[in-house]
């Protein structure tokens, strides 16, 4: 465009047209040049007549900045010429719904779109989108709750839409960022959203937000959706499209002002169901039943005809052993791939390479949703998964292995009716199954309210009180929660997070435990407190059964501290890992058994110990050996991995604000500051109270 002096026409036409001009700016450049442009406008209007240098000067800004709304217009010009157009197949029920979806999408801001799986929603409401324009001034952003599914849907989407993965479709997870400018469909974590609003905090990078799979209620879909509730008046170009199973979607339209809901019935290939129980037993000897049932099931599949399986499993070491288990059992011409959180993204590919190998996979609940697996056509529900869950009698966040609810079972059996008809085996009775929870609790009614505050705190979400969460949680959780910080310091009087609540916040552990281990550190016994916090992090592994309580008593004595009961488990600790050196796995079972200690939880321990390392060592405080790094607020580290498979608190990619750096000014006008400014840091003080008795982390 032409620019002209400010001094030739009067001042403001080049303004205006500068202005109009930046509406055709891409939505992330917006704000931006428009502040720019203000502020010219304001040294031009201020102090007419200039001096001729003044004037020059003036011009030569107004100039620069009109290069610059030109190169961001033409860019956005060039999207708007290069949209992808979209082809449909017409046999999923979300195409055949597809006019009244677009409509739904022109004439709303929100729309909720429930539909049982195998309806296309993932696939297809992208494309839909991109058929009514969506996606040219910023992207449409599209969650998922994992990495795997955010890889693979893009994979898919890509695919549909013929380009190449990474171009106008791409995807963002921990670590690596397969997008580019000219991307118009960005695939992600929820974890990855989250995190970015933490520097675009009007999300301005994107014109369309699709939250998929918003039933899971991890606490990160939580967060966005109370997060993005309070975006929305601001944005008000911004579209959102919340979609869920058919679990209760009445609570999410509720939740943005009773937004259109539309649902859309499934379409998923026959899949038959086959109940095969394991003979109930302890736990223990459970867990030897449920190898044998697998590999009983297993058996029983591929005798039905040829075909791969995924077995769902609660954690790696299961995933390990039933792998062992396999090999062991089965020709070597069958390959076994694992498949869970912690696998690179390379390794978690895998299942979607071609093979001509008969195939089993051993997946966590990683691969429970929004997964298709092509050559999957049967899968193993042994019915069990590790989740993340508060107890308010002992006070203490833990990881226990338990029984999932009956819609984690049908994603499960749906894994295998996605391209073709399917067997799903369960390892338990139909009884069992209708015995079940109909849904997963929400991750929120799961987790110690300290560690979510403490969390919100992090990502400057405001306070919990005033943010407008799905489900807040009670009055009187919220006040213990911040006692609870308090006495920790990890808050200060004024309610702001300290640089050790800094490194709380990392931790996945409950803050206490948390706590615990930074003592440890700075009191130089991080390698016995360790120990001690992950033995806090599992069931007491001492069992005393009624039949036999003196029995048992006395085979615990050897571990007895007299004056102390976390000394116990050091000497319950050196016990069995001296023995575990030099004993196979059954010698080990067996020795467990004579001593009253479950074997299954003694392993728990031992796996969470490990990961607690791990974590500490990616924060830099822990080396191999003990010897500790650098000294707390030193370190900068990514976020540590999550150990509930089923949250994506592990993909917010780095911590959104040091101590000590300053936060960006407030915008000014009606925009006046990011969502959540005005809530934060506001608890009135005295309404809560900011000390209670010490309690010690007992069990
Ligand atoms: N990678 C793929 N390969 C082959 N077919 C696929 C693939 N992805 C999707 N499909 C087909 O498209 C259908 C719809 O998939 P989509 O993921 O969009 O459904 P959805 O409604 O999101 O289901 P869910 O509730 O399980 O997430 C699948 O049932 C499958 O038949
Ligand atoms: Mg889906």
């Amino acid at each position: 465009m032409t620019v002209v002096s400010a001094d030739e026409y009067g001042f403001r036409a080049p303004f205006r047209a500068l202005s109009d001009r930046i509406a055709e700016c891409m939505l992330r450049d917006r704000h931006r040049l428009r502040t720019r442009l203000r502020h010219l406008e304001q040294r031009a209007a201020h102090h007419p007549p200039h001096p001729p240098a003044e004037s020059e000067d003036l011009a030569a800004a107004v100039r620069r900045l009109a290069e610059e709304v030109d190169r961001s217009a033409a860019f956005r010009a060039e999207r708007q010429a290069n949209l992808p157009k979209p082809t449909f197949p017409d046999d999923l029920p979300v195409v055949q719904r597809r006019q009244e979806i677009a409509r739904a999408i022109a004439e709303n801001q929100v729309i909720v779109l429930s539909g049982e799986t195998g309806s296309g929603k993932t696939t297809q409401l992208p494309k839909i989108c991109l058929e009514l324009g969506r996606g040219v001034s910023g992207m449409i952003g599209h969650t998922q709750p994992r990495r795997i599914a955010a890889r693979s849907v893009a994979m898919r989407i890509a695919q549909e839409l013929q380009t190449p993965l990474g171009h106008a479709v791409g995807y963002k997870v921990r670590f690596s960022d397969h997008t580019r400018p000219e991307t118009y469909v960005k695939l992600m974590t929820d974890g990855i959203l989250l995190a970015e609003s933490q520097h675009d905090r009007f999300l301005e990078a994107y014109d369309t937000i699709l939250i998929d799979e918003a039933h899971e209620r991890s606490l990160n879909i939580d967060f966005l959706l109370g997060y993005l509730k309070q975006l929305l008046p601001k944005r008000p170009d911004l579209k959102l499209i919340i979609t869920s199973a058919t679990i209760d979607p009445q609570r999410f339209s509720k939740h943005f002002g009773d937004c259109p809901m539309i649902e859309v019935s499934g379409r998923t290939y026959p899949v038959e169901v086959r109940y095969r129980p394991l003979t109930a037993g302890t736990e223990d000897e459970e867990d030897l039943e449920m190898g044998e049932g697998i590999l009983a099931a297993v058996d029983e599949l591929w005798r039905h005809g040829p075909g791969d399986v995924l077995i769902f499993l609660s954690g790696e070491r299961e995933i390990r052993e039933t792998a062992e288990a396999l090999r062991k059992h089965h020709p070597p011409g069958v390959e076994i791939l694992p498949l869970y959180a912690r696998l690179s993204a390379e390794e978690q590919m895998r299942v979607f390479h071609r093979h001509g190998k008969p195939r089993i996979v051993l997946a966590t609940n990683v691969a429970e949703t929004s997964l298709t697996v092509p050559g999957i056509k049967y899968v193993i529900d042994p019915g069990y998964a590790r989740l993340s869950r508060y107890s308010a009698r002992t006070k203490v966040q833990r990881l226990p292995v338990e029984r999932v609810s009956q819609a984690s079972a049908d994603q499960r059996k749906g894994r295998c009716g996605r391209v073709s008809e399917g067997v799903c085996v369960r390892l338990y009775s139909e009884e069992d199954y209708q015995s079940r929870p109909k849904y997963t609790d929400p991750e929120i009614l799961r987790t110690n309210l300290a560690s979510v505050i403490l969390q919100m705190k992090y990502l400057r979400l405001g306070t919990v009180q005033d943010f407008p969460f799905v489900e807040p949680p009670d009055y009187r959780s919220i006040r213990d929660g911040y006692a609870t910080l308090h006495e920790l310091g990890a808050i200060d009087e004024r309610n702001e997070l300290t640089p050790l609540g800094n490194q709380l916040a990392r931790l996945p552990v409950d803050p206490r435990i948390a706590r615990m281990i930074l003592a440890a550190r700075e009191e130089g016994c991080l390698d016995e407190v360790l120990v001690i916090a992950s033995a806090l992090s599992v069931q007491d592994p001492r069992e005393r059964p009624m039949d036999k309580q003196a029995e048992a008593d006395e085979a615990h004595r050897k571990f007895r501290e007299p004056n102390s009961d976390f000394l116990a488990f050091l000497r319950l600790w050196d016990f069995y890992h001296g023995q575990a050196k030099h004993l196979s796995t059954s010698k080990l079972r067996k020795l467990c058994q004579a001593n009253f200690l479950s074997f299954v939880r003694m392993r728990e321990w031992h796996d969470i110990h490990n990961q607690l390392k791990e974590v500490m060592g990616e924060m830099g405080l822990y080396r191999a050996g003990g010897t500790p790094g650098e000294p707390p607020g030193q370190a900068e580290a990514p976020r540590p991995a999550a150990r509930d498979e089923s949250n994506a608190r592990n993909e917010r990619p780095q911590s959104p604000r040091r101590p000590g750096r300053r936060r960006r000014p407030r915008r000014s006008g009606h925009r006046s500051g990011p969502p959540s400014a005005q809530a934060s840091g506001s608890v009135p003080s005295g309404a809560l109270p900011t000390t209670s008795p010490a309690e010690s982390p007992g069990r």
